[in-house]
């Protein structure tokens, strides 16, 4: 464990915030049957659970204290304990009922922390669960800006909109300096003793905040801004519902192929071997003047790296399952049957090839003069530009099978998008 991820003298928690009613997304939801806004589904669990687990990632953070509505905190202790049990968060956790505006939640949620001072809980994120996206990497940016001399840390961004202070008549009153603003989120990080301190003057004495930082603000302590994170929105109105739809896998799939063929040996005399020998074929071009290769298909070892590298962008298993060479009807097959084949699965998985690079690794034939033409024909099998297919050869320096010009090697990686 590193200074950077400790925090330096006392352990941290966070308590997440998840009491709220969620009034304003209420009204895009379907009725009051509805769940409140923390509740929504994402990604298979509940909003709140999204930075429950983004917050255990942390190494600094010792533990959790979960805020819900005072009605919902003994049916929440109990889902808890299941998402807990199914993918552990690997740290002490406590539920509890907030208040009525957020700063009571947040009281009520430092009292539920660990007792016993400093040694217990020396400092706190207070974090809201309506921002399910914060980074692991931004919560430790806020710790590591907490220390002694340092008690409050918070997320802000710079902004990009004019921002004017207006009356009671929506009339402008003032145009705000841009360049000194910033838009404040979660988690916000403090030493435990004045930020409780702040909590208590703030009872006794009726300061009404949107934020703890506030709170430190006005008992006099410097509070340090950290960049944020333009991901890092709160869900708030009806619109912020549409980033809670699953996302389109957007995300490109790598295919990767490889495969041997033996040569026929000088001198070979075995029947069966004989029958299975095949004049070269690699790339889908014949090799003419090259070693025979043993194959049931016509042996193009290049075309079936190529086969595989489809197949495992489809997850459409590989060459052997979809073509055995037990079965006759495969035998001396040109091999563009099962790239073609390979290609039809990959695209009703979903996508298309963008690119393809191949390497042939053998000792003879030399394959200098053919490799354009066989990029030529893979590009055509494959439907793409010739500028998407590259093939290489190399040798083994006369080392292992391939050096010892008994078999020929291939593989092959392809790229694919979705759509
Ligand atoms: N929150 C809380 N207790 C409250 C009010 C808010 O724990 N009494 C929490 C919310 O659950 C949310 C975070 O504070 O995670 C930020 O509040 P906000 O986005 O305003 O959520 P809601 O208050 O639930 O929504 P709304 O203001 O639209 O009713
Ligand atoms: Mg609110």
């Amino acid at each position: 464990m590193t200074a950077a991820n400790t925090f330096p003298s006392g352990p941290l928690w966070a308590v997440l915030l998840a009491a709220g009613s969620g009034t304003r997304i209420a009204a895009a939801l379907a009725g009051a049957a509805a769940p409140r806004k923390q509740y929504l589904d994402l990604d298979g669990a509940p909003l709140f659970w999204k930075s429950a687990r983004t917050l255990s990632r942390v190494q600094a953070v010792r533990g959790l204290v979960l805020v819900f509505p005072p009605e919902d905190v003994s049916g929440m202790a109990e889902q808890v304990t299941r998402l807990d049990a199914a993918l552990p968060l690997g740290l002490p956790w406590r539920v509890c009922a907030g208040g009525a505006r957020r700063q009571d939640s947040v009281r009520l949620g430092l009292a539920a922390l660990p007792a016993g001072g400093p040694e217990a809980c020396r400092a706190v994120l207070v974090h809201d669960a309506a921002r399910p996206f914060v980074s692991a990497a931004l919560v430790r940016r806020v710790v590591e800006a907490l220390g002694p001399g340092s008690p409050a840390a918070i997320p802000g961004l710079a902004v990009t909109d004019t921002i004017k202070a207006v009356d009671h008549n929506n009339v402008v009153v003032e145009t705000l300096d841009r360049a000194t603003l910033r838009a404040v989120q979660t988690p916000q990080g403090f030493l435990l003793a004045p930020l409780s301190a702040a909590h208590a003057r703030a009872q006794a004495e009726g300061w009404e905040v949107t934020d703890d930082a506030g709170l430190m603000e006005r008992a006099g302590h410097p509070v340090a801004v950290v960049p944020g994170e333009e991901q890092n929105v709160k869900i708030t109105t009806p619109a912020d519902l549409a980033l809670l739809q699953p996302q389109q896998t957007a995300a490109p799939r790598t295919g990767w192929g490889y495969d041997v063929h033996r040569y026929l040996a000088p001198g070979e005399t075995s029947a069966k071997v004989l029958a299975q020998a095949r004049p070269m074929m690699l790339g889908g071009i014949a090799i003419p003047g090259a070693p025979q290769v043993i194959a049931h298909s016509d042996g193009d070892v290049l075309l079936h790296a190529l086969t595989d590298a489809l197949l495992g962008i489809a997850c459409a298993g590989d060459i052997g399952r979809l073509f055995p060479d037990t079965d006759a009807n495969f035998a001396n097959m040109p091999s563009a049957v099962f790239v073609t084949e390979a290609l039809r699965r990959l695209r009703s998985a979903g996508y298309r090839p963008v690119h393809a690079d191949l390497t042939v690794v053998a000792q003879v034939p030399k394959l200098g003069p053919h490799k354009q033409r066989m990029a030529a024909q893979i590009a055509q099998l494959l439907e793409l530009p010739a500028g998407a297919v590259n093939v290489k050869a190399t040798t083994e320096e006369g080392l292992g099978f391939t050096g010892e010009k008994r078999g020929i090697k291939a593989v092959a990686v392809v790229t694919a998008m979705p759509g």
